[in-house]
């Protein structure tokens, strides 16, 4: 069990390179079980999350070899298609295996996936496409046991709702499938547009990932490939609003603007100077932050539900009162209760929370993380904060933030890791 020490109110001025996308790698990698050749993966963020989807891999069958943000996997030996119950309650996105396993192999065995809390968080999006794709399948005791009598088939897919994680698995059963998928109302995230890049670069057919209708024409077989991931644009953005807390001036390098668009203008409105240079962006702050204007979690391009809790972090210090509306999960406030812990005034109205922000009520404190981006929340708050504060649950920032403390501190920041 980790937990971070930081002593707040320390100003930023140095540099940080942004870490490779968790929520590009994580698909990816399970696409890697699609190759029957070797795929070597550049820019792999060092973290948790990706160290469990390596253990999947290797459950699998496939051999997997890391040397720091390199990962080659070689999955021409798979034999494998059940991931074991502990590694699904790992990690949520493990859901996203299994169109992969069974395309591969054409049965696969998974538990209802773990994660963070954020409330319920169904699959019944992921099974009602993949059955109609060819996939039968039956739940027992808590596993879901899936095959496909003959290999998956193309379809028309309507998402009710645009699922990350739905369309990453339709795209990884549909480039194997036998004829063309479409996907209407598909998520349009730049982790999607990853995927689907590194999968054309492995010989698969798909046209329109990042737009609203994607369309996959399934091939025989993928081959080998080299390919780097995008930059994490959450955890960037996570990094700038340490920067509006704590004043000072950071240099994040590495980074694709055009992702973090709805981020930048927000983060510019609460009086924070940005300066975008050719190789990255540059936040300055002198900590006279203004409240946001209403801030509701959309599917991108609107508002990341991930950037929520570093957000209400940032707008604890600013002036006057701030709204939130979570729209994307049903249960995404818990860090509010620890913020509170630390002096912050939040009222949550089931969706809604109102933040009464006010610099000086923000004082050091002990607090506990219950998921990622809220322990994240909890680092932000605390780098502001007047005096120590204890984030405890690290493991949970650790699934998502490579290194956070060492970034930091070389940037300026009091914060250790213990
Ligand atoms: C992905 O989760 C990300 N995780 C999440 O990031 C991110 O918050 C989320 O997309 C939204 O952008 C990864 O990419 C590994 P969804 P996912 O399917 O795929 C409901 C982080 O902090 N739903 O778009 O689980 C679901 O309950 C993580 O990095 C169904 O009802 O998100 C949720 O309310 C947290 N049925 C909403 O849709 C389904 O079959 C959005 O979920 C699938 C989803």
């Amino acid at each position: 069990m980790s937990e971070y020490i930081i002593n707040g109110r320390k100003k930023f001025d140095g540099i940080i390179k942004v870490q490779g996308a968790k929520n590009s790698i994580l698909p990816i990698l399970a696409g890697t079980v699609l190759c029957q050749g070797k795929v070597i993966l550049h820019y792999c963020p060092q973290i948790s999350d990706v160290e469990t989807a390596i253990n999947i891999l290797r459950c699998l069958g496939c051999r997997v070899q890391r040397d720091n943000h390199t990962i080659t996997v070689d999955s021409k030996h798979m034999n494998g298609y059940t991931i074991p119950d502990e590694l699904m309650r790992e990690m949520r996105s493990s859901v996203m295996f299994l169109g992969a396993i069974l395309a591969r192999t054409g049965y696969a065995e998974i538990s209802l996936p773990g994660g963070c809390e954020l409330g319920a968080r169904p699959i019944d999006m992921h099974l009602s496409a993949l059955v109609q794709m060819g996939m039968t399948f039956e739940e027992n005791h808590g596993k879901i046991y899936c095959q496909t009598a003959n290999s998956l088939h193309g379809a028309n897919i309507h998402l009710s709702f645009p699922s990350v994680g739905a369309t990453e698995n339709i795209l990884l059963a549909g480039v194997l499938a036998k004829g063309t998928t479409i996907i209407t109302n598909c998520a349009r995230e730049p982790e999607i547009v990853d995927l689907a890049d590194f999968l054309n670069s492995c010989g698969a057919k798909i046209t329109g990932a990042g737009e609203s209708v994607i369309y996959i024409e399934g091939v025989d077989r993928l081959h080998d490939t080299q390919y780097s991931v995008i930059p994490d644009r959450i955890v960037c953005a996570t990094y700038m609003t340490a920067v509006a807390v704590s004043g000072g001036k950071l240099f994040l390098e590495n980074v694709i603007k055009p992702h973090m668009n709805s981020i930048l203008s927000l983060i510019e409105q609460s009086g924070c100077q940005i300066e975008e240079t050719k190789s990255g962006i540059c936040i300055q702050s002198d900590c006279q932050l203004q409240k946001f204007p209403l801030i509701r979690t959309m599917p991108y391009p609107g508002f990341p539900t991930d950037m929520q809790a570093p957000f209400m972090a940032m707008s604890c210090f600013a002036q006057g009162t701030s709204v939130f509306v979570e729209n994307i999960f049903d249960s995404r406030y818990r860090h509010a209760y620890e913020l509170c812990r630390m002096g912050a005034k939040i009222d949550i109205q089931g969706k809604v929370a109102i933040v009464e922000g006010n610099r000086k009520n923000m004082s050091g404190s002990t607090v506990e993380a219950k998921d990622l981006r809220g322990g994240a929340s909890l680092i932000v708050a605390g780098l502001g904060a007047e005096g120590t504060t204890v984030v405890k649950g690290g493991e949970y920032i650790e699934r998502g933030y490579e290194k956070i403390e060492e970034y930091l501190s070389n940037a300026g920041a009091d914060i250790v890791k213990i």
